[in-house]
């Protein structure tokens, strides 16, 4: 009698892999095969909700190893000399779904996990250092503008230009997205950054501003419009396949782990909003401060269990890090464990991947679907107790915090002296961007203009390009009339060749 045989759920042996229990050989199925029915219920509930957004994605574990002592900006355990916490990164697109193929034109998520003797450390960022909007209000409007029509059900060009023309504010990210960057070659190829500003404590309960850069040892590349086109054809899960078969293969990919650290104090009068997250740091002004590196060396063994259940959260924070006042990151502290509550269950952090793996839960907060975990009989589910349970201890939390005063207002944040919402994206497009990189920004601009079916947006796409550089804009002004007129007259000059 074979000892690897089936069994039901509660671990009883089944009678057939194959044939449903039938009143006869050709009959009506019974419906007290119990096993039938478990096992088709149980397939009928295969699916948690994806994410919304960052659906499709990828990921794998590895550590983080710091070999730099910036233990005078902050005293979290994950980051002193010599320490090592293993680290969970998933890699993910922002607007497409589950399915839908890696290579098409996106900001790519870039989530940390480091599990440190402290709890769960997340670093929740994108591969580029700025961000869309700046207001968490607004975010629901920017996703839904990204995804699909109500009625079509289709993605729309009118749709995207539509939100970001009229959210000036965006022009930074939508640069670097209509960019190179908005197609990496790989998951791999491509740097990280926390994108906002977080903040540091140390030991004596000096407060610092703080950016994190991850940047990818593999270097940064890119691919063409062309090439991502005929990806999302022959392989939609490239970026997947690439980091899994890596791995698999021993090639680990690493990622040297950078901060630009500003003085407390300097947040206030600094020449761009700090806590602005449509805006960078001056590389002169804060230069980058190397701190370890961390490597991805383990493929998951599940890929549900281990990377779709994972509920990464800007709100998971260690002893000597905190947020900082911008009104993005305070949204998403909510906004995370509120999605994973809805999208995985009430008991999401029990799960393996979620749990601390270096440090302990004691907690008064118990019950809810699913519970896992529970305390020893003895143990009071209430505090303060007379029976030894635990207590905060507020000087091993190290938060931080800011000044605030002031009325309760709906309002834009104070500008600083050099901000606006062009100044950066300009400088990103004149300064940084090669002559090739440039051609190749023009080639995109115009094949979303060709996209746009509304004359109204279309005159705010070029209004928008303007803003960012008046001889950008008329450029591309020129490219689509030339374009149009080549469609017309047979003779269409060739984008991608205009500088
Ligand atoms: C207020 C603004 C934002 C809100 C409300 C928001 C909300 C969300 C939600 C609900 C999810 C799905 C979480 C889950 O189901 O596990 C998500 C995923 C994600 N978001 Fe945001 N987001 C915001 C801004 C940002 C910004 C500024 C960044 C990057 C700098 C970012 C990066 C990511 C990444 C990387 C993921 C995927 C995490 C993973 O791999 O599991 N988000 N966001």
């Amino acid at each position: 009698m074979s000892e690897n045989f089936t069994t039901t759920q509660s671990g009883a042996p089944v009678a057939s892999d194959a044939h449903s229990l039938t009143v006869g050989a050709d009959g009506v199925t019974a419906l007290h095969d119990r096993y039938l029915v478990e096992k088709l219920a149980s397939f009928n509930r295969e699916r948690v909700p994806e994410r919304n957004p960052h659906a499709k994605g990828g990921g794998a574990f590895g550590e983080l190893v710091i070999t730099e002592d910036v233990s005078k900006y902050t005293c979290a355990a994950v980051f002193q000399p010599g320490a090592k916490s293993e680290t969970l990164a998933r890699f993910s697109s922002v607007a497409g779904e589950q399915g839908s193929p890696d290579t098409w034109r996106d900001v790519r998520g870039f989530a940390l996990r480091f599990y440190s003797t402290e709890g769960n450390y997340d670093i929740v960022g994108n591969n580029t250092p700025v961000f869309f909007i700046r207001d968490g209000l607004k975010f629901p409007d920017f996703i839904h503008s990204q995804k699909r029509m109500g009625a079509s059900g289709l993605r729309n060009a009118d749709m995207q230009w539509d939100f970001w023309t009229h959210s000036p504010e965006s022009a930074h990210q939508v640069t670097y997205l209509m960019g190179d960057r908005g197609l990496p070659t790989t998951w791999r190829e491509m740097n990280g950054y926390g994108s906002h500003t977080y903040q540091w404590i140390n030991a004596e309960g000096e407060r610092f501003w703080v950016q994190y850069h991850f940047m990818s040892r593999q270097g940064v590349k890119n691919m063409s419009n062309e090439e991502a086109e005929k990806l999302a054809g022959s392989d939609a899960d490239h970026y997947r396949r690439d980091l899994f078969e890596n791995i698999e293969e021993g090639n680990f990919p690493t990622w040297d782990v950078k901060v630009q650290i500003m003085p407390y104090e300097e947040g206030k009068t600094y020449r761009f909003n700090p806590f602005d997250i449509t805006k960078t740091w001056s590389h002169k002004d804060y230069p980058l401060i190397p701190v370890g590196h961390f490597t991805l060396n383990r493929n998951p063994q599940n890929f549900f269990a281990e990377i779709e259940q994972a509920a990464f959260s800007p709100s998971n924070m260690v002893p000597g890090t905190d947020i900082s006042p911008d009104k993005m990151l305070m949204a998403r502290v909510f906004s995370y464990p509120d999605a994973q509550r809805n999208r995985i269950g009430t008991n999401y952090n029990q799960l393996p991947v979620n749990q601390p793996h270096a440090a302990t839960v004691k907690t008064y907060m118990h019950e809810g679907a699913m519970q896992y975990h529970f305390n020893d009989a003895e143990a009071r589910v209430y505090t303060p107790n007379s029976f030894g349970g635990p207590a905060a201890a507020p000087e091993r939390a190290v938060e931080g915090g800011w000044e605030s005063d002031g009325e309760l207002v709906r309002s834009a944040a104070t500008l600083r002296s050099e901000d606006d919402d062009f100044g950066q994206p300009g400088t990103l497009y004149r300064e940084v961007y090669s002559a090739e990189s440039k051609a190749r920004f023009h080639a995109t601009l115009l094949g979303q203009c060709q996209g746009i079916s509304i004359e109204s947006i279309r005159e705010g796409f070029f209004q928008y390009w303007s803003n960012v550089d008046a001889n950008l804009g008329q450029l591309l002004r020129d490219n689509y009339a030339a374009s149009v007129a080549g469609a017309t007259d047979g003779g269409l000059e060739n984008a991608s060749s205009l500088v």
